[in-house]
């Protein structure tokens, strides 16, 4: 008796501090958000900095700062010396800004405008609805895009997470034999730019709403493939711009409830080549079944941020295969990739 009354104590205090951990969370996207926000990265990247030299160059209270860094140590992502002086951690350097593989803009995006959206989970549990009661994604995507700095932070979140998929990408996918492929609501054009680089004959096509193309223009400039690329602007509600060999599509069609990603899918079967072109979306396959997994855990993570955000949802390979037939495509084949994220395949029906 008093083995078990022992041992179901110490089950206990597990699932106690397992559950603790889980519902207090947040704490760590606020505290490497408001990291992030002052910059405290980039200053340290710089040299070793005190408590004080750190809240004058971000004009934060000397004493609640001196409290953050103490925070960034428990995160690892700060050590801090016999003398004092805080020095950033190779993880740490991840939250730098414009270092490969950044998520400086993931950090800003999570503490900021999906902090707020995800305060109305209990609202979209309850009606269905998105964050903003419902707005069409439309309008979440303007109000976004008309507030410049919200957006670039949006765009540059984007491009964090999708340099990082792209790279599982080319390794699980062959473009080869795709002359041309339009990045359908392509962001700064991640995804584009790692294809172009990794095959050199291949021209682009980057297409986004007129807002984000400066910006996209900027990063494929960057990435070197500007003169393989032309850069247009316009919604994919209206046209996908072909011909082409190829659409891809990263994170779109997870933006959108069934009837506009239909929409979508029509024009981007309109803009391939029925006969041999290809749409490539890049997304979740929600599995038929949950595990307790990791891979599952992003799965279902996506799709409860696609529900406050925007509306959308992460889909089936059955619920896939549903919206390609209403866009009078097929479901040719699912090739995973080791981002958890799978290229789905649609040819002509
Ligand atoms: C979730 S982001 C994905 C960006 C990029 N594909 C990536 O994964 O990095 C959605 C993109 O769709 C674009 N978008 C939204 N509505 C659009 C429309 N009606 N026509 C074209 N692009 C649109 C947004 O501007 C944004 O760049």
């Amino acid at each position: 008796m008093a083995e078990q009354t022992k041992a179901s104590g110490s089950n206990s205090d597990v699932f106690q501090a397992k559950l603790m951990e889980m519902v207090a969370a947040a704490w760590t996207t606020q505290t490497l958000y408001v990291a992030a926000k002052l910059g405290v990265p980039e200053l340290l990247a710089a040299g070793p900095l005190h408590d004080g030299e750190l809240a004058q160059a971000t004009g934060a209270n000397v004493r609640s700062l001196a409290r953050l860094m103490r925070a960034l140590v428990a995160l690892e992502i700060c050590i801090i010396g016999p003398d004092g002086k805080y020095q950033l951690t190779a993880l740490g350097s991840y939250l730098r800004r414009d270092v490969p593989g950044s998520v400086r803009g993931m950090a800003l995006h999570w503490g900021g405008q999906l902090w707020e959206m995800w305060g109305h989970l209990l609202d979209s549990v309850m009606t269905g609805r998105n964050a903003r009661s419902g707005e069409d994604p439309s309008a979440v995507f303007a109000s976004f895009m008309g507030d410049s700095e919200q957006a670039a932070i949006f765009n540059q979140a984007m491009v964090n997470i999708t340099e990082a998929v792209a790279e599982t990408v080319l390794r699980a996918y062959d473009f080869g034999g795709i002359a041309r492929a339009v990045d359908v609501g392509g962001g700064y054009g991640a995804m584009l730019c790692a294809v172009l680089r990794a095959y050199p004959a291949m021209r682009g096509v980057l297409f986004d709403l007129p807002q984000v193309i400066p910006g996209a223009r900027k990063y494929l400039d960057d990435g070197g493939v500007l003169p393989r690329c032309e850069l247009i602007e316009g919604s994919f509600f209206d046209r996908v711009p072909g011909p082409a060999n190829a659409c891809i599509l990263k994170s779109i069609i997870h933006d959108w409830p069934d009837d506009r990603s239909v929409e979508i899918l029509h024009n981007c079967a309109m803009a391939v080549n029925p006969a041999r072109g290809k749409v490539l979306l890049v997304e979740h396959v929600m599995p038929a079944r949950i595990e307790p997994t990791a891979a599952h855990r992003r799965a279902v993570h996506g799709d409860l941020n696609m529900m406050v955000a925007t509306g959308g949802c992460e889909r089936t390979e059955e619920e896939f295969k549903a919206l390609f037939e209403r866009a009078g495509l097929r479901l040719n084949r699912i090739v995973p990739t080791d981002s958890g994220y799978c290229v789905i395949e649609a040819v002509g029906a």
